[in-house]
């Protein structure tokens, strides 16, 4: 996890970190996530920009804007930095292209580490050098320490009350203390070590068994991912059984749709067309659908645990840490029912694709350098020293190995 570094700052404006790997509403805004998630599910029905500007409604409306824009600038008191040309209501959207993360790098070059662009209506700062992410994420990170607000976060992350898109502020503090504390702290990492064992044993065994057949890593790597989250945050996994396929597709549905554009978000008097080109229900049917799976999670966790004495209950995994801590009052923390899911799903979700998506992106790597890849091959078979099972402490020995997944994190 990273500090907070997507915001409304000073003046309003919001920034990116172009060189960071991005919040993972960027990454999958940016189009980076996993090939494999975005060519299997039709994602809900989105407006080209073509569409709209081609509207004999909209076409009169932006000549006219830009008439003003042009001659009638409007006054500004504050000293931006340099910034690309850009159209009234579609900014710099033309420039982005398919692939945003390249376009912004081009006009970086031209316009220096630290530059104003337009996302629609939306003054956002990119920040494209170490030193211009520092500068926002450390040495001023209080002020860019909030998010922009978002309609497809409020619809599918419970009112935008999850640690990855609530505001700065009191609730997300409390909220990213429990999750830090009784998720990902030291002990806690150690202590879901069996869970992680055992799951790894299973690819290393689908991928020993495969008797040099080629595999599909990256199926391999979501499922991996996917069993490893699902016991340690949900309490079981979901992803097999009769029910399996329908929670895999769920789950992919929900990462498309927050990593789709939402129109409105950037340009407010464009609203309406998600609701005609019927996105705004799409994404209320995912959400809807999600929080009866966590609900669900919630309350399979609750009757398994009712009538259980308190010090006879296993509290090992995430979901029955936090509805222990909902139930013990003396903590000093408040936790609502709706807390409670959005803590899960944010744990749930947060984890397993990006997780999944740096394996891929470090295997993809190993395949295109293949004298990297021996070195790292060496390394393991040395480490390992012939035996089969490999340990998390052997990992702590692969330095070279633990460099290459550093390097691709970073890139
Ligand atoms: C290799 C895997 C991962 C990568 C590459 C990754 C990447 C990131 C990045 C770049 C951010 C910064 C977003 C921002 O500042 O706006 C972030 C935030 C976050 N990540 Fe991860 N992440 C990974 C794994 C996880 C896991 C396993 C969890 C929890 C179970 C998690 C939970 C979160 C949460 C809750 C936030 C929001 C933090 C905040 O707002 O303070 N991530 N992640």
């Amino acid at each position: 996890m990273t500090q907070r570094n997507i915001s409304h700052n000073a003046i309003g404006h919001n920034s990116v970190a172009s060189t960071a790997a991005g919040s993972h509403l960027r990454h999958y805004l940016s189009g980076s996530a996993t090939s494999t998630i975005k060519t299997r599910i039709k994602p809900p029905p989105q407006t080209t920009m073509l569409t709209f500007l081609l509207n004999p409604f909209i076409l009169p409306f932006f000549i006219l804007l830009f008439i003003k824009w042009q001659f009638f600038p409007p006054k500004t008191t504050v000293n931006p930095p340099p910034s690309p040309f850009w159209f009234p209501i579609i900014g710099n959207f033309h420039q982005l292209g398919t692939l945003p993360h390249r376009s912004l790098r081009s006009l970086s070059l031209r316009y220096g580490p630290l530059m104003l662009i337009h996302l629609g209506n939306i003054p956002t700062v990119v920040a494209s050098s170490a030193e211009a992410a520092r500068e926002i994420m450390k040495t001023h990170d209080i002020v860019f320490a909030s998010r922009p607000e978002s309609k497809l976060a409020k619809k599918l992350l419970y009112d935008a009350k999850t640690v990855s898109a609530a505001p700065y502020g009191d609730h997300w503090r409390q909220l990213k203390s429990v999750m830090v504390l009784q998720l990902l702290s030291t002990k806690r990492v150690r202590f879901f070590r069996s869970v992680r064992a055992e799951e790894t044993a299973q690819l290393l065994k689908i991928v020993d068994d495969s008797n040099n057949h080629p595999v599909n890593l990256s199926e391999l790597f979501v499922t991996y991912t996917n069993n490893v989250t699902c016991e340690v945050v949900l309490g079981r996994k979901y992803g097999e059984g009769p029910n399996g396929k329908k929670f895999k597709r769920l789950l992919r549905e929900f990462l498309v749709a927050l990593g789709s554009v939402n129109i409105g978000d950037f340009i407010p008097y464009l609203a309406w067309v998600d609701r005609v080109n019927g996105s705004d229900r799409e994404v209320d049917r995912i959400a809807r659908e999600i929080d009866e799976f966590v609900e669900g999670v919630v309350k399979e966790r609750t009757k398994k645990h009712h009538g259980t004495a308190e010090n006879a209950v296993d509290y090992d995994n995430f979901v029955d840490i936090v509805l222990e801590m909902q139930r013990d009052e003396t903590n000093g923390i408040l936790l609502d029912k709706t807390n409670i899911k959005a803590l899960l799903l944010d744990a749930y979700t947060a984890g397993t694709d990006t997780t999944a998506t740096v394996l891929e992106w470090v295997m993809a790597e190993l395949l295109r350098h293949p004298s990297i890849m021996k070195k790292a091959q060496a390394e393991v078979r040395a480490v390992s020293g012939g035996k089969t099972g490999l340990t998390e402490e052997d990992l702590e020995k692969m330095t070279y190995l633990k460099a290459a997944v550093i390097f691709r994190l970073q890139g």
